[in-house]
């Protein structure tokens, strides 16, 4: 995956705040759209085969307004969740840059697994219609062309039914497995084997979330499309309806009992430099939140009441915005150190560009920073507030490293002197006035 980290140049500390929203926001459309997926599928397949066995028509029916709920189109799939993909993979390349640990490879891995899903997905989605039309073929005129067709739409049903579940499993999983290491990219000092990334407690306690997520999510969404005022969706019999009333709320009360059971779990495997006051304060509120929204659904179906399911579903995503910006609040955190690497990155590199263009004028000149900033303190051959540089420079003869660092975060040298308060420089002017002071000391 180097040519993904290849293709990234060192950004400026505004822009990577930029990036950071805009992972944020890749999240809120990407992990709603994923869950739901996920969710749909399983139930559609689930109760497929349960309506097929059983005869029972409301299951097939609910299978199929399932499978439809999140695959009307196919670009959906692209809007939401491919091209949200791509935009992470990019914002990891751009955020951890130089960095020894890399995202690429398992985002990428993850992209890899999407689609295989989507093609699944889709099918299962097809021959479910395609069962149906041939089962509509009247039984007597049956020849065995049709017949064989229809044993075989059966067969590529069941199959593609299954392996969209088992590869939205493995998507999920393998997300999970690259948002758990993207907090911990500061706590390794080289790229940690596949094996350590992928069985690891903290991605297992995350995919558990996201599959928690996942029924939830699906039971609220069709709760709303069916039940919300104004619904264009009709239900076909009270029979019907009383079924996909219970269902759906039994299921969101479960799962909101559930997630956060899950999100607690997930704060207690992040590594320490992950946890802060706001991150905290966004878990509590997201499970007090989820708490209370899964009482709210058990007065629902107590009084077999739905007035309220466009609210809940509306605080439901709300709360899942709040869960995502704490954890990217907690990678944020989890990489400020990474965050210091990459303006001085970037420091340099603006020099470097400034250099070639030959732009004289916007070159930091030593003389000027020494005019501007040093010249209250400091003389070369007197003492003024400070020592005169020609008796402190000596003991830096070749050494203009220590001499840089020394001006960027200067430390208590020498008794007779107040310490030299910090002149708040960047990496790349602190290089600047050392070169300028030592060569005027040098030239005398
Ligand atoms: C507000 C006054 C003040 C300013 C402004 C100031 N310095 Fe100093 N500087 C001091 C003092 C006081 C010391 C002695 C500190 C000590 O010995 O602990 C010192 C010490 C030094 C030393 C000697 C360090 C050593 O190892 O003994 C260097 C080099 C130096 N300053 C460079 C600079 C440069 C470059 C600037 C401008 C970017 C600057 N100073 C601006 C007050 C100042």
């Amino acid at each position: 995956m180097d040519f993904i980290d290849n293709l990234v140049l060192p950004q400026s500390p505004e822009h990577m705040e930029l990036l950071k929203d805009l992972l944020i926001l890749t999240y809120i459309l990407f992990i709603p759209y994923i869950t739901l997926l996920l969710g749909s599928t399983i139930l559609s397949y689930y109760y497929s085969g349960r309506g097929i066995k059983e005869e029972n028509s409301s299951f097939i029916s609910f299978a199929k307004d399932l499978i439809d709920l999140v695959t009307f189109t196919k670009s959906v799939a692209f809007g939401f969740a491919v091209i949200p993909l791509f935009s992470a993979l990019f914002c990891y390349a751009q955020l951890l840059h130089e960095n020894p640990v890399s995202l690429s490879p398992y985002i990428s891995l993850t992209i890899l697994f999407l689609f295989i899903s989507l093609v699944f997905v889709y099918t299962f989605k097809h021959s479910f219609h395609l069962k149906d039309i041939l089962s509509q073929v009247d039984e007597n005129k049956i020849d065995s062309d049709v017949n064989h067709y229809k044993s075989s739409s059966v067969k590529l049903f069941n199959k593609s039914g299954k392996y969209a579940v088992l590869f939205l499993l493995i998507t999920l999983y393998l997300f999970s497995a690259s948002i758990e290491l993207s907090f911990r990219v500061q706590t390794y000092t080289e790229t940690p084997s596949i094996i350590d990334v992928l069985i690891s407690f903290s991605a297992f306690t995350y995919f558990m979330y996201l599959v928690a997520l996942s029924f939830g999510l699906t039971s609220l969404v069709v709760l709303f499309k069916y039940f919300r005022p104004n619904s264009e969706t009709k239900v076909k019999s009270e029979e019907y309806s009383e079924f996909l009333r219970t269902k759906s709320l039994s299921l969101g009360i479960v799962s909101l009992l559930i997630i956060p059971f899950t999100v607690a779990l997930n704060i207690i495997t992040k590594p320490g430099t992950a946890l802060t006051s706001g991150v905290f304060t966004l878990t509590i509120i997201a499970i007090l939140g989820l708490l209370f929204l899964g009482n709210f659904l058990y007065v629902m179906l107590k009084y077999a009441n739905t007035r309220y399911t466009t609210s809940s579903v509306f605080v439901f995503l709300i709360i899942l915005c709040l869960l995502i910006v704490k954890d990217q609040l907690a990678f944020s955190s989890s990489t400020h150190k990474q965050y210091f690497v990459l303006a001085s990155a970037f420091a340099d590199y603006e020099q470097k560009m400034m250099e070639e263009m030959g732009g004289g004028a916007a070159v930091i000149s030593g003389e000027d920073i020494f005019n501007g900033r040093c010249i209250a303190c400091h003389k070369f051959e007197e003492k003024l507030v400070g020592p005169p540089y020609n008796s402190v420079l000596p003991k830096y003869e070749g050494k203009q490293e220590d001499l840089v660092k020394f001006i960027l975060n200067p430390v208590k040298v020498n008794p007779d002197y107040p310490a030299m308060p910090n002149q708040g420089l960047k990496p790349n002017e602190a290089k600047a006035i050392a070169e300028y002071i030592v060569n005027m000391y040098q030239s005398k």
